[in-house]
């Protein structure tokens, strides 16, 4: 892998899949979504999707061996070579541990991992108002990102569906998973250096901003 190797981690509904897709456009990164990647998988009735189908339903993480395959092979494909954020990777300690065997392999290393900071009394306001469009998987909310069209993608004007692991009970399942099994990777990011905390909680554009700040000011800093 020749470009950088980012992260974007955060609760559910911290803004990841916003940020990320934003970030790669404007670094000309791959944007590698484990969550889009299942889903994908799941309209598709893939083998993949059938086994990941269970746990995303319940709002669970997919065993580690399933999604470490996953990405493995999606990070050997050629768009990867020019860098790549990953969103929703890694989020257990088994996962990063593979991650980093992965990068050692191709001569690579994680460049930095942007964690979005944000209140948990916003995130279940941001996950059962969220919009997704079924066909480019880009993100709305019905009050903080409405598209110009009710149920139309303004990208690409396709349907857009509300995720069925987005009603209250699942989100409730969702935040306990990560906060038992992901926000440890908080810890071993920090104290290996490469994490920047950014507050997750302005608009859109505010956040976007600060994380484009962040990642120039990493980049100023090693030259
Ligand atoms: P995944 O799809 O990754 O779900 P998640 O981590 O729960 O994160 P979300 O996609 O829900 O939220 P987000 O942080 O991307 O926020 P978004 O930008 O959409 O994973 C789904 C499932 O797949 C998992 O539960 C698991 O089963 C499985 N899975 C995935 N990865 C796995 C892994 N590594 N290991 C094992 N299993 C895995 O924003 C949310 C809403 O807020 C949107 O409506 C958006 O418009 C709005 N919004 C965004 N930013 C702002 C802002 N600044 N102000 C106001 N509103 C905002």
């Amino acid at each position: 892998m020749r470009g950088k190797l980012l992260i974007v981690m955060g609760p559910p509904g911290a803004g990841k899949g916003t940020q990320a897709q934003r970030v790669a456009e404007r670094l000309g990164l791959a944007h590698v979504a484990t969550g889009d990647l299942f889903r994908e998988a799941m309209v598709r009735q893939t083998k993949l999707g059938r086994q990941a189908e269970p746990y995303v339903k319940r709002g669970e993480y997919v065993p580690d061996q399933i999604t470490l395959g996953l990405v493995c092979e999606r990070l050997r494909q050629p768009d990867a070579r020019a860098g790549v954020i990953l969103d929703g990777f890694p989020r257990t300690l088994e996962q990063a541990r593979g991650l980093d065997a992965l990068l050692a392999e191709m001569g690579a290393a994680v460049d930095r991992v942007v964690y979005l900071d944000v209140p948990e009394e916003e995130l279940m306001g941001r996950l059962t108002g969220r919009w997704t469009c079924r066909n480019c998987q880009a993100v709305y909310h019905v009050l903080y990102n409405p598209p110009k069209q009710p149920g139309v993608c303004d990208a690409c004007g396709g349907e857009l569906y509300q995720r069925p692991d987005d009603t209250p009970e699942v989100v409730r399942r969702r935040l306990e998973v990560y906060s038992q099994q992901t926000a440890p990777l908080v810890d071993r990011y920090r104290a290996s250096g490469v994490l920047v905390r950014v507050a997750g909680d302005g608009s859109p554009d505010e956040v976007t901003r600060a994380v484009l700040d962040v990642l120039e000011a990493g980049q100023r800093a090693k030259e």
